[in-house]
């Protein structure tokens, strides 16, 4: 395994659903996570970084987002389900399959998937950069308003003007398809940052406030039933203890709320 720089990080989150796969009272299960990082190994340099905190919060991350998925695949009978930066995900495996899944990574992570022998029915894989925008070319045919994109752990390693640029190609080209990514808070950001650094993937910015400011900067707009103050209350009330206390606190402060960090859901609106 050659995974380096933020291809790393694909690790941390691999190792948290294992762990959370071996909970007693876990929120999903994922033995492939279990399977999958027992053959790859967990580098021991790795540990410093790794924290219980890192685990729930990449857990309930991780569970929210599934449920989101299955929502969206309910709400717009979609059939095709993009994972950008997929790194070492197991949702595919995890929540079923609506018709292509496609999980794209920088060329490194995909070997290792491909090594690790990661397939399922209608699953194929992308080797490239989000950057390089023919991976949208793999969706030729599809209807958009049937299509969900993922981009969990993602859009905050990119340079902010990369981020608008691939947004806009993507309302150009995905017009109505459902995106469903997270963002890093202004409250959060300089602590965010340190593990970043320290782990060799920087990040380079933090969501404005207030939260809604991360749809309407990339052109994201609201579907009705997944507003962002739904989406958070929605949040709070998967997690587990104590972290569903400490999000109830926080969020009960204006000032944290606005610049809370978070999931986003909403519908790639076409550009005029
Ligand atoms: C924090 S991991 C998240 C992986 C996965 N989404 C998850 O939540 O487990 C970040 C991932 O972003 C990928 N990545 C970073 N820059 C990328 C780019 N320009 N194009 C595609 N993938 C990228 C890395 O290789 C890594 O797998």
């Amino acid at each position: 395994m050659n995974l380096e720089g933020v291809s790393r990080t694909a690790l941390m989150t691999l190792r948290a659903r294992a762990d959370e796969h071996k909970k007693r009272r876990r929120l999903f299960a994922d033995p492939d996570a279990v399977a999958w990082l027992a053959k790859l190994g967990w580098p021991k340099e790795l540990d410093r970084h790794y924290s219980w905190w890192v685990q729930g919060k990449t857990a309930i991350r991780v569970d929210h987002i599934d449920e989101l998925v299955r929502t969206c695949r309910e709400g717009f009978d979609s059939n095709t389900v993009v994972e950008l930066a997929c790194g070492l995900s197991s949702r595919r495996q995890r929540i079923g399959n609506p018709g292509l899944w496609i999980d794209l990574d920088l060329p490194e992570v995909i070997t290792v998937r491909e090594g690790l022998g990661i397939s399922g029915e209608g699953q194929r894989h992308l080797a490239a950069s989000v950057m390089d925008f023919g991976w949208m070319d793999a969706l030729a045919g599809r209807t958009p308003e049937k299509t969900i994109v993922i981009a969990e752990g993602l859009f905050y390693y990119l340079p902010l003007r990369d981020v608008y640029q691939l947004f806009e190609e993507m309302r150009r080209r995905l017009p109505g398809a459902a995106i469903i990514y997270d963002v890093i808070g202004e409250v959060d950001f300089e602590s965010a940052r340190k593990f970043s650094d320290a782990l060799g993937a920087p990040i380079h910015w933090a969501n404005k406030s207030p939260f809604e400011q991360g749809m309407i900067d990339f052109g994201v707009a609201t579907i009705p039933g997944l507003e962002p103050e739904g989406v958070v209350a929605d949040s709070v009330k998967r997690a587990p203890q104590p972290w569903r206390f400490l999000l109830q606190r926080a969020l009960k402060i204006e000032n944290l709320r606005d610049r809370r960090s978070g999931i986003i859901v909403g519908w790639l609106a076409p550009l005029r």
